[in-house]
């Protein structure tokens, strides 16, 4: 059997600030298996963004272990962690965060221009991403001339150029309307049909009752759904 995408053992994570230390993430443990669609739910501030930059390699443990395919990262630096990332983590934001000056394809192109990708591969690679999120149509298109519905497929699109075996999404429809939020969704179930591992943070009950399993968080825990 293979090991699980990504675990968390005893997991906190304390923010030092003047007015003393802030505990976003509390003793936490939780385990997410390889082909999994999960979503995570709380209040405002109970620390669900604070466990996915963990849980994807962006920020470290104050303490605890983290474990990707099996293997202890915890203690990785910045620049092994970024590698691990770049190889088999992505990430969608609620704000999209596509670069600007750059249009749809380049914006897919990045991470694997960053990852050694050869050009003629990064080119069909993009062009399959595209079409796969319903835009070779906006192919070059930058960001301000797309749609909040567009700019989150060609994010979507960028998140998986690099073939990630975790897809990692916060809030991905907090800036949408109802029906473009629930067309994101519909997307996600496919990325996650097609053999990707997909954690979801998320507010909306509608998004987290369409995947088949719901963490909730509260105060820096997870009351419910920790272990499977
Ligand atoms: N970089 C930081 N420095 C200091 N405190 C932080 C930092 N990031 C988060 N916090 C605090 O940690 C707690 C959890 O924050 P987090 O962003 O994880 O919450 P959240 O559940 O994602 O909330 P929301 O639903 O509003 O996005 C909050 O009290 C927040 O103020
Ligand atoms: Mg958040």
């Amino acid at each position: 059997m293979s090991p699980p995408v990504v675990e968390a053992r005893g997991v906190t994570r304390t923010f030092p600030m003047p007015a003393g230390p802030v505990v976003a993430v509390r003793d936490l443990s939780v385990t997410i298996a390889t082909g999994e669609f999960v979503s995570i739910c709380g209040p405002s501030g109970c620390g669900k963004s604070t466990l996915l930059h963990i849980l994807g390699c962006v920020d470290t443990p104050s303490s605890g272990e983290l474990l990707v395919d099996g293997r202890d990262v915890s203690t990785l630096g910045d620049a092994a962690r970024s590698a691990l990332r770049l190889s088999k983590i992505g990430f969608v934001f609620q704000r999209f965060f596509l670069l600007p000056m750059l249009t749809a394809a380049e914006n897919v192109e990045l991470p694997q221009a960053e990852a050694g990708v050869s050009r003629a591969e990064r080119r069909s690679r993009t062009s399959a991403l595209l079409d796969y999120v319903g835009l070779a149509h906006r192919t070059h298109h930058r960001p301000s001339q797309l749609s909040g519905g567009e700019a989150q497929r060609v994010a979507i699109a960028r998140a998986l150029a690099n073939r990630p075996r975790l897809l990692l999404a916060d809030e991905p429809t907090g800036e949408l309307d109802q029906a473009t939020g629930q067309q994101i969704v519909g997307l996600f179930e496919r990325v996650h049909a097609d053999g990707t591992t997909v954690v979801v943070v998320t507010h909306d009950p509608a998004i987290a009752a369409r995947t088949p399993r719901m963490l909730s968080m509260r105060d820096g825990r997870i009351e419910d759904g920790a272990s499977r």
